[in-house]
């Protein structure tokens, strides 16, 4: 008999159900001997010992469903070692429910947090497998993250739709785009919906700057202009600030960032300005197909890792390639948008505008 666990941790995203839907098929055509373990709402599935036992129909017609068919919640890592309220210690509550269910695996999707969270029941001794998923795109030591080009799709469609009011009225739109403290989505969605500023964590911004590009843009007979902010934008002022000021800053903020922008630059220029939030859109509907084809892949590829007896890795993407990357290599690192990088370059010669 062979006996998996699975687990969904962190935000949700597109495509998680499509990876869990490799592993299961992979595992039920290889091997008839197989039994499936799903742990409810992340993490606390195993602290709690709640889960179901899965069957080949549960795996059924759920490749284009959303969400994830476990539910899923976040259980930070610098918490790992606090009990629960109820004073369950959570490591060896997990290891106990491993134990008792007499797992020889478990397969975890989750993003940088929950992989270090793997990583760590990995070397207390529990047989795991990480899937890359997340829609930030920020996981250290994979090219691409599943849930990533399903958001990109959803985030360029906003900056597509707000194109016609901002031009049929000749107006300013700042529009919110999510991926946490990184800007992989801000970044292919402001190019791919052809915005003409975009803000990015990585490439801290002058009001200056991005004024300039408005009335140059107004000069010039456009009447409108569209700035993509990622969720985690910055002003050259605040990336100056050390960390701790920063973050209370943040903590203050009443609305999100572009709330703060729309009103720095109507109170410079007057003009006028409109917020669009896309929010959790972004991680929500159907995966798009190349989320399906690359969770599907890494689905595959963490069964035969069971199947061979091979644990402690997380499945990558190198180059559109499916490799096992070590779990101790990349749990926790988050990958940061290289500022020079080819593609932010060619927006810069084509005129798109970073604000900086
Ligand atoms: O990590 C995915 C993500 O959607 C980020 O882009 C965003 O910063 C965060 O999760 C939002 O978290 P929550 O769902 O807890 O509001």
């Amino acid at each position: 008999m062979l006996r998996v666990g699975m687990l969904t941790s962190g935000g949700d995203c597109q495509a998680l159900n499509a990876a869990l839907r490799g592993v299961a098929k992979t595992l039920y055509a290889k091997r008839d001997d197989v039994e499936i373990y799903g742990f409810l709402n992340g993490y606390q599935g195993m602290i709690y010992g709640k889960y179901k036992k899965l069957t080949p129909q549960d795996f059924s017609g759920i490749l284009t469903r959303g969400g994830t068919m476990l539910g899923t919640s976040r259980t930070p890592f610098k918490e790992l070692d606090i009990p629960t309220p109820e004073g369950i210690q959570k490591v060896p509550a997990m290891k106990q429910t491993y134990k008792e269910l007499q797992l020889d695996a478990l397969v975890m999707g989750g993003g940088n947090g929950s992989t270090k969270t793997a990583n760590r029941l990995y070397e207390e001794g529990l047989n795991v497998i990480a899937l890359p998923k997340t829609i930030d795109n920020d996981t250290w030591g994979t090219d691409y993250t599943f849930g990533f080009d399903s958001a990109i799709e959803i985030a360029t469609k906003c900056i597509d739709d707000i194109h016609t009011t901002a031009s049929s009225h000749g107006r300013v739109f700042v529009i919110e785009i999510m991926g946490h403290k990184v800007g992989w989505i801000p970044l292919y969605a402001g190019i791919a919906g052809g915005a003409d500023v975009i803000l990015l964590p990585e490439i801290p911004f002058n009001y200056d700057s991005v004024i300039k590009t408005i009335e140059e843009r107004d000069a010039s007979g456009h009447r409108f202009t569209i700035i993509a902010a990622a969720e985690g934008a910055i002003t050259k002022q605040q990336a100056k600030m050390k960390k701790k000021e920063y973050k209370a800053l943040i903590a203050q903020r009443k609305y999100s960032v572009v709330h703060e922008i729309a009103d720095e630059i109507f109170a410079r220029t007057g003009r006028e300005i409109r917020v669009a939030i896309p929010g959790h859109t972004q991680r929500g509907g159907q995966p798009c197909a190349r989320d399906r084809v690359f969770a599907t892949q890494v689905g595959v590829e963490a069964a035969m890792g069971v199947l061979e007896g091979e644990f402690g890795f997380m499945v990558a993407d190198k180059g559109r390639e499916i490799v096992r990357v070590p779990m101790s290599e990349v749990a926790g690192k988050l990958k940061y948008l290289d500022p020079n990088c080819q593609l932010i370059q060619q927006a810069r010669q084509m005129g798109i505008s970073f604000g900086d």
